[in-house]
């Protein structure tokens, strides 16, 4: 019998991503556990959708605690107790503490919503639309102590239209974020994709150039 690995999923808003996880894992085409959903505000509608599927469901509040890093440390603590092979920041807008990155370094991935190395940080639709840039998209990539700027390991794009404002982009991207975030997390989770060094190795061979989502919502 395999094992199945441990997902704890850190989220500080809607929770689209985090649901896509639970219905994919529900469904049957994400064979891990998902032992429970963290987040910074006590708020967070990604909450609400935890309980009504019956996963642990935990908010802290950076504003108890003394400094960025005390909160960090807190956070990534109460994720320890739920013993995760890996930790997936799905919508997660909190810088977390170079430290705290590095303890997780190869076990902690992140979905941002552009085609990495383009527009790390916020506002990237946007910034993409401003940029008069033909496509845009989404990445999954490790977590590392630079900002946005772990090894990308899968991406999503699509072509930004005439008229889309950010809001219409990042509406046609959702979909294809919650694709992406599944297959890439299946990916790491079995450790068919995982990082050496700077690296992200597929089946021992490092990854040239990110890995793709195609339109059946496979990684080529
Ligand atoms: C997603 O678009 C994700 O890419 C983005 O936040 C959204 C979360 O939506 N993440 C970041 O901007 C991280 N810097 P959700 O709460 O509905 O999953």
């Amino acid at each position: 019998m395999t094992v199945r690995r441990r997902v704890v999923v850190f989220a500080s808003g809607r929770g689209s991503n985090f649901a896509a996880l639970v219905q994919a894992q529900r469904r049957g085409e994400l064979p891990v556990d998902i032992a429970g959903l963290l987040c910074d505000k006590a708020a967070a509608p990604a909450l609400a959708l935890a309980r009504a599927a019956g996963i642990e469901a935990v908010a802290l509040s950076p504003r108890d605690y003394a400094s960025r890093e005390d909160f960090d440390r807190a956070m990534f603590a109460r994720a320890a107790r739920l013993a995760p092979d890996l930790i997936v920041l799905a919508g997660y807008m909190r810088i977390i503490a170079p430290a705290v990155v590095e303890a997780w370094r190869g076990r902690m991935i992140n979905i941002h919503p552009s085609l990495l190395p383009k527009y790390p940080g916020l506002h990237t639709h946007q910034r993409a639309i401003d940029a008069g840039d033909a496509e845009h998209g989404s990445s999954v990539h490790f977590v590392t102590a630079e900002l946005d700027g772990g090894p990308v390991i899968a991406q999503a794009g699509l072509p930004i239209l005439p008229g889309d404002t950010a809001e219409t982009l990042a509406a046609r991207l959702l979909p294809l974020e919650h694709r992406l975030l599944v297959a890439t997390t299946r990916l790491v989770a079995d450790g068919e994709a995982a990082l050496a060094g700077d690296q992200v190795v597929r089946g021992g061979q490092a990854l040239a150039a990110p890995l793709h989502l195609d339109a059946n919502g496979n990684l080529a």
